[in-house]
């Protein structure tokens, strides 16, 4: 018998935990998030069962209605190769037009080729590419946390407008990141907001803001945060990475998520490379964030 897809059951959660010890030499997000995902309303858990087996699973949380977001697919590396990433995403897909959903989106890393041939496969289409840098417990962009006195809160209203109007949103396709989350906050027919941990930013002498940075959490663990957008000049951009690395002086790793459009990335990947944040592949491109409609039923 083939795999089988149902909804995940709390009887499931050691298999889920077995599956995700053995994935990334056990260093993977799911243990900490699986209760809350079990229990959560706008989400779901799904597992693929074969011969009676629980072998892989995955998550969808909806962001807003309208828009499905699909996250953490994993199966156990003694069961790849046998349709259960394929059949646990076209449920999803399926699901999500049965909901109503107008389209779906995922991201995944540039060397994940298992999982871009699968959302390939069921016509998820490249929107957007990002930058992906962090600074661990160890790294010396930590040093450079300094907090300025030009730096203030922005009410998560006047970020959101400017946001908007921002070139940084213009490369990112409309998306906004949250971690490895991304949210439509400007595509078109459905939008929805991560929410904001803090936004700070510069204003000009006549108290216009000039610059901006956003602190999400994300959520797949309480020891970390992610600069999700941060835009202006290179030099106020300076002044606000190490203001908001002063802001957070415990967390474990600080992240940052730097679009990449065709016009090349935005000052702040100039700004986390010269406070020697770790840029993965050297700066190239290397999340991509993919999407599709959904044929409503
Ligand atoms: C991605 C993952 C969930 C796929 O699970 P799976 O159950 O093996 O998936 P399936 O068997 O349904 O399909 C795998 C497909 O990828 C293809 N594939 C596998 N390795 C590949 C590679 N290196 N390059 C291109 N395609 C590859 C297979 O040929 C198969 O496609 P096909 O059926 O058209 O031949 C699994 O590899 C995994 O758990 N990886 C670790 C966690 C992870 O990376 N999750 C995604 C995070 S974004």
């Amino acid at each position: 018998m083939g795999v089988i897809i149902r909804t995940a059951r709390l009887a499931d959660r050691e298999q889920i935990l077995a599956i995700s010890s053995r994935i990334w030499e056990g260093d993977d997000f799911v243990p900490r998030v699986i209760d809350e995902w079990l229990l959560m309303r706008d989400s779901e858990v799904a597992v693929a069962d074969l011969n009676g087996s629980v072998i892989a699973f995955a998550r969808t949380h909806t962001l807003t209605p309208g828009y499905v977001w699909l996250e953490g697919i994993r199966t156990d590396p003694a069961e790849q190769g046998h349709g259960a990433g394929k059949a646990l995403t076209a449920y999803f897909i399926e699901k999500a037009g049965r909901e109503g959903a107008q389209r779906i989106g995922l991201s995944t890393y540039i060397d994940n080729y298992a999982s871009i041939h699968i959302v390939e496969h069921h016509g998820f289409q490249r929107q957007a590419s990002f930058i992906l840098a962090e600074a661990g417990r160890d790294s010396p962009a930590r040093a450079a946390a300094e907090p300025s006195p030009l730096v203030s809160p922005v009410s998560f209203d006047e970020a959101r407008a400017w946001i908007l109007r921002s070139p940084f949103i213009a490369r990112s396709r409309g998306f906004l990141s949250q971690g490895w989350k991304f949210w439509p906050v400007s595509r078109p027919g459905v939008v929805a907001w991560p929410p904001f941990d803090r936004a700070i930013g510069l204003r000009t002498d006549n108290g216009s803001l000039r610059s901006l940075l956003v602190v999400c959490r994300p959520d797949h663990g309480p020891h970390e945060i992610t600069i999700d957008f941060a835009d202006g000049p290179a030099e106020d951009l300076d002044v606000l990475v190490r203001h908001a690395l002063a802001l957070y002086p415990g967390i474990k790793t600080i992240q940052a998520m730097i679009p990449a459009g065709d016009e090349g990335s935005t000052a702040l990947l100039q700004t986390v490379t010269g406070l020697e944040f770790n840029v993965w592949r050297h700066g190239e491109p290397d999340v991509f964030v993919y999407e599709r409609e959904v044929e409503q039923h």
